[in-house]
């Protein structure tokens, strides 16, 4: 057989299996089984050696020429190869931006949370400001300058963590009317929410809660302004003229005189009950003296109320241990 034959084989075989190439990498293989180091036509190249002088370079120049035809279909064929695949990955990115996503799970601010904001909103709607003090708290602020000295029966009332003799986890909010009347100037017309801790725990009691104390002091703050400002909070919160709220007489060392502030359950499990959501009372002569002002001069009302009570009778909640214990079923109804 001719060179010219063998030549003419290997096309024809070639050709054939260019069509059938699916790949870039069935092409490659192609590419070496015909033009590689052991390809068909680097063998004829090899044989070269057997032909007479004279029919070399014929020879010669017919193999380099097919060695360029192939490599110019081979080198073709892989843009093309290589276009679709482009194509193809481009059509498997594409991105829908019509279809509809996972909605990402989002949290919300806990029942505690929204009504602390609305007692903040009504008070703040009133000219209150808002500030806050420490939760480890002097024995010195949260008993003594309160009025309650040592040893003082009203001590057990508020069964107190201890930190050491000195220091306690605050019982109630009420140091921060001495912390704040000791550093601004009368009028002071503040309130003072944050976290209280006694050892108790109940339905309607945990050892941890929150109070939001009040202090409106001045040259002529009376009584009925304590009843008047805190019957238009009342109203604010709960957001209706049509509640049942009672003043009671009671005691604290540090007003006097003194009232409990209960309010009744109108719907759910405790319909009918009271519940206690506050003291209050017109601040006692001593504790003006404590905050180093003249008690002749300037009087006032504080009060200091239960934030969980309060949340409890906005939503009808009848067990205030619900709100620590993280049980996502409760909570998600405040959404
Ligand atoms: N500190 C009192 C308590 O925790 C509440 C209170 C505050 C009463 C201010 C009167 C005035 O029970």
């Amino acid at each position: 057989m001719g060179m010219k034959e063998k030549i003419a084989e290997i096309h024809a075989h070639f050709s054939d299996e260019m069509q059938s190439l699916d790949s870039t990498q069935s092409l490659e293989s192609l590419r070496v089984k015909v033009l590689g180091k052991k390809g068909e036509l680097t063998a004829l190249l090899r044989g070269m050696g057997q032909l007479s002088p004279e029919e070399r370079p014929q020879a010669g120049q017919m193999i380099n020429e097919a060695r360029e035809k192939f490599t110019g279909m081979l080198d073709e064929k892989l843009r093309e190869f290589k276009a679709r695949e482009q194509e193809e990955a481009l059509k498997k990115e594409t991105i829908d931006v019509t279809q509809p996503c996972d909605e990402p799970a989002h949290g919300s601010a806990h029942p505690l949370t929204l009504c602390l904001n609305e007692m903040v909103d009504c008070f703040t709607g009133m000219g209150f400001e808002v500030v806050e003090g420490p939760e480890v708290e002097l024995d010195h602020y949260n008993f003594e300058l309160m009025n309650i000295p040592k040893n003082h029966p009203a001590r057990d009332a508020q069964d107190t963590f201890y930190i050491d003799d000195n220091i306690v986890l605050r019982t109630h909010t009420s140091p921060m009317q001495v912390r704040y009347a000791r550093t601004h100037q009368p009028p002071i017309k503040v309130i003072s929410p944050g976290r209280t801790y006694r050892v108790d725990s109940d339905a309607t009691h945990s050892p941890m809660f929150h109070q939001v104390e009040g202090l409106w002091l001045d040259t002529d703050i009376s009584f009925t302004d304590l009843k008047g400002v805190y019957s238009d909070f009342l109203r604010c919160f709960f957001e209706t003229n049509d509640l049942v709220v009672r003043f009671r007489p009671s005691y604290f060392p540090f007003t006097e005189p003194s009232v409990e502030v209960d309010m009744m359950f109108t719907s759910g499990p405790r319909k009918g009950k009271w519940l206690e959501i506050s003291g209050a009372g017109e601040v006692h002569p001593n504790v003006v003296r404590n905050y180093g002002l003249d008690p002749e001069k300037y009087i006032g009302f504080a009060f200091g109320s239960g934030l969980e009570r309060l949340t409890m009778l906005r939503y009808g909640v009848d067990d205030l241990r619900l709100f620590f214990e993280g049980d996502l079923r409760f909570l998600r109804q405040f959404n």
